[in-house]
């Protein structure tokens, strides 16, 4: 076995075994949250800056949960570091600020594909080139979220670099939005975009350009047409949602492999 160190991730090539299938939450403290969730002997295998890894397995499937940090930039170091330990198949688990009325806090969104308005995905392709979901990672978690009765929407998403004037927030220091954004909460939602969030676009581009498969799904924490506030408790039911999510879909994504 080649002995590859990922420097970022701070992680050998001999300590991830066989695994070939990551789950990326952004947040350090839900990767051992999840895991703890799906199993007992779930081991921590690293912890450097906002990337920590856990490894375990479901039904004897090695898998690891790492997290990205926040945003593009970040969230690009991981998804290089994992595909050169040999990572096929990631599947982002994140939070979401929905702009859709028939959307409701707690719900899951799926991103078929992603708004680039981030700008790490242009270091890897031009603009044109979509940010699009692996369809069968689509379908299996669709129909996993469906048969185990969580609220699921499937649809685009918008990817900001940013979570407050690119998500249109005025909650801020000088309650000031660049002209760019103002009334572009509007136009996304009358343009059937589901929801906010800061790192799908960079995961799907990166994921086609690398010829790997990728989806997202995000537990909805802010409704935007009611407020600009993330309600925060509604992470724990989001992270059980998304550990029970896991446990039901390997045995399906595994067979993509
Ligand atoms: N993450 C985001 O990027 N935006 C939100 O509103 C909530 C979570």
């Amino acid at each position: 076995m080649k002995d590859y160190y990922a420097y970022h991730l701070d992680l050998h090539q001999k300590q991830v075994k066989d695994a070939k299938i990551a789950f990326l939450p952004g947040d350090p403290g839900r990767v051992t949250r999840i895991a703890g969730k799906i199993s007992r002997d779930y081991q921590e295998l690293a912890f450097h800056r906002e990337y920590r890894t856990a490894y375990l397995e479901v039904g004897q499937i090695p898998l690891l949960i790492t997290s990205t940090g926040i945003g593009g930039p970040s969230t690009a170091i991981a998804i290089e570091e994992l595909a050169q330990l040999g990572i096929k198949i990631f599947i982002r688990l994140g939070t979401t600020g929905t702009i859709q009325p028939f959307v409701n806090l707690g719900d899951m969104i799926i991103s078929t594909g992603a708004v680039r308005m981030e700008g790490a995905s242009s270091h890897y392709a031009p603009i044109e080139y979509p940010a699009v979901a692996d369809w069968q990672l689509v379908n299996i978690l669709a129909e996993t979220a469906r048969t185990s009765g969580i609220p699921v929407h499937c649809g685009i998403t918008a990817s900001s670099d940013t979570f407050y004037p690119g998500q249109e927030r005025y909650d801020t220091f000088t309650h000031y939005v660049i002209k760019r954004f103002q009334g572009s909460l509007e136009e996304w939602k009358n343009l059937n975009v589901l929801n906010y969030e800061m790192e799908a676009a960079t995961l799907y581009t990166m994921a086609s350009v690398f010829g790997l498969k990728a989806v997202a799904v995000s537990g909805v924490i802010a409704h935007r047409l009611d407020q600009e506030m993330c309600a925060v408790k509604e992470i724990p039911a989001i992270e059980t949602k998304l550990a029970l999510l896991i446990q039901h879909s390997i045995p399906a994504i595994r067979n993509l492999l």
